[in-house]
C-alpha cells in the first residue's frame, strides 16, 4: 500500500463489529494500530510482504529493524518457529503475556523476510489483551507488530497516542483504553545456543532466570533490537536522570514521596506508593504529558533496579542518553 498519500484513520471501538473490521482491514492488507497489555502495536499481515513494508514507511523505521509477530497461541508460534526444552518452558510459564521469544525460522515459516530483516531468525510473542487475542483468533494469521509509534519516539499506551504521531499514514486504530503493562515485552534471545536478554520488559529477568538460569546481558557493538539504540524512548525535551527534586523551568517526574516544589513546577508521579507494575503503566503516558514546549528539561527521579524497575530504568536511560545532533534516531 503506497503511503503517499494521506489517509483517513479511523478510530474502530473495541467491540465485536470494531474488531471484526480491524480483522477485515488486516487481511486486505491495511496497517491497523491494535491495543496490546504492554503498549499499542501497528499491526500488518506478517506473510504479506508489502504490508508488512507499510509499517516501515508508516513509523519511519530503518529496514534493518526487525518486528515482532504476535500469535494467537502457542501452536501457531510453533508452526512458525523451532521451539527448544527452554522455549517450551518459558511459553508455557509466560504466554499469553509480556514476553517475546527469537528463535530460529522453521524452513517453511510463511512471514515475510522483510518482517525479520532477512535474519535467519524470528521474534515471537503471544500477547495477553483480550482485545488483541480476538483479533488474532479472528484473523488467523500471525500479525508482525512494533511499536505504533514513529521510530525514535515514545512508545504509545493509549489510542489518542497513536494518532498524535500516525494519524493519516495508517488505516485504523482499535482504540481499547490505556495499556495496563506500560512498558514492551521483556525480549529473551535463543536462536543462537546461550539465552539472552535482548531488551528488559514487562517480565522480570529473573522470573525469567528461575526457570531457565542465569541471562546473558547483551553488550554493544551491533544493533539486535532497536530498543539497543542509545537514543530510543526520547520526548522532544532533555531528560534529567536521578534528579532529587526539579531545578526552576524543569518538570518532575516523580517515583514514591515526591519533595516540595514551588508552584509553577508541573510534577506527575509514576507511583506515589513506590509501586513498580504501576510506574511501568504510567511511563510513556507520564513523559508524554510532560514533554512541553515551555519546560527545559523533565527531571526523573530515580527507580529502583529490579524487576519491572530494569525495564523502566532501560527505557528511561535511552530517552536521556545524547542525541545525535539535534535529531532523533531515524
Ligand atoms: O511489547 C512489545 O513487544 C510491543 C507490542 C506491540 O507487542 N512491540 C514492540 O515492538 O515493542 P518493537 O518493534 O518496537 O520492538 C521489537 C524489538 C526490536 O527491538 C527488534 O529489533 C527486536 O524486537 N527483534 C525483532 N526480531 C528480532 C530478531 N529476529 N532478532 C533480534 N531482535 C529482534
Ligand atoms: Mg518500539
Amino acid at each position: 500500500m503506497l503511503r503517499r498519500v494521506m489517509l483517513e484513520t479511523r478510530l474502530l471501538p473495541a467491540t465485536a463489529a470494531g474488531i471484526a473490521e480491524a480483522a477485515r482491514l488486516l487481511a486486505e492488507g491495511a496497517l491497523v494500530a491494535v491495543p496490546t497489555e504492554t503498549v499499542y502495536g501497528l499491526a500488518a499481515d506478517a506473510t504479506d510482504g508489502r504490508a508488512v513494508a507499510g509499517i516501515f514507511g508508516a513509523k519511519g523505521r530503518p529496514s534493518f529493524n526487525p518486528l515482532i509477530v504476535h500469535l494467537a497461541d502457542c501452536e501457531a508460534a510453533r508452526r512458525l518457529v523451532a521451539f527448544d526444552p527452554r522455549a517450551e518452558r518459558l511459553a508455557a510459564a509466560f504466554w499469553p503475556g509480556p514476553l517475546t521469544m527469537v528463535l530460529p525460522r522453521r524452513p517453511d515459516c510463511p512471514v515475510s523476510e522483510l518482517a525479520s530483516a532477512g535474519l535467519p531468525s524470528l521474534a515471537v510473542r503471544v500477547p495477553a489483551h483480550p482485545v488483541a487475542r480476538r483479533l488474532l483468533a479472528l484473523c488467523g494469521r500471525p500479525l508482525a507488530a512494533p511499536s505504533a509509534n514513529r521510530s525514535g519516539q515514545v512508545s504509545p499506551t493509549r489510542a489518542e497516542h497513536v494518532m498524535a504521531e500516525l494519524d493519516g499514514r495508517i488505516d485504523a486504530v482499535l482504540d481499547a483504553g490505556p495499556c495496563a503493562v506500560g512498558v514492551e515485552s521483556t525480549i529473551v534471545g535463543l536462536a543462537d545456543g546461550e539465552a539472552r536478554l535482548l531488551r528488559p520488559g514487562g517480565v522480570a529477568p529473573e522470573a525469567i532466570e528461575a526457570l531457565i538460569g542465569p541471562l546473558s546481558r547483551a553488550t554493544g557493538g551491533t544493533i539486535e533490537a532497536p530498543g539497543m539504540l542509545e537514543s530510543h524512548y526520547a520526548p522532544a525535551r532533555p531528560v534529567r536522570l536521578d534528579a532529587a527534586t526539579a531545578k526552576a523551568g524543569e518538570a518532575l517526574l516523580a517515583f514514591g514521596p515526591p519533595p516540595q516544589v514551588g508552584p509553577a513546577t508541573v510534577v506527575l508521579n509514576l507511583s506515589p506508593a513506590g509501586d513498580l507494575a504501576e510506574a511501568a503503566a504510567n511511563l510513556f503516558a507520564h513523559l508524554r504529558a510532560l514533554d512541553r514546549p515551555e519546560i527545559s528539561a523533565i527531571a526523573v527521579m530515580p527507580v529502583p533496579q529490579q524487576g519491572l524497575g530494569l525495564a523502566i530504568n532501560d527505557r528511561l536511560r535511552r530517552a536521556a542518553a545524547p542525541r545525535p545532533g539535534d535529531k532523533r534516531p531515524s
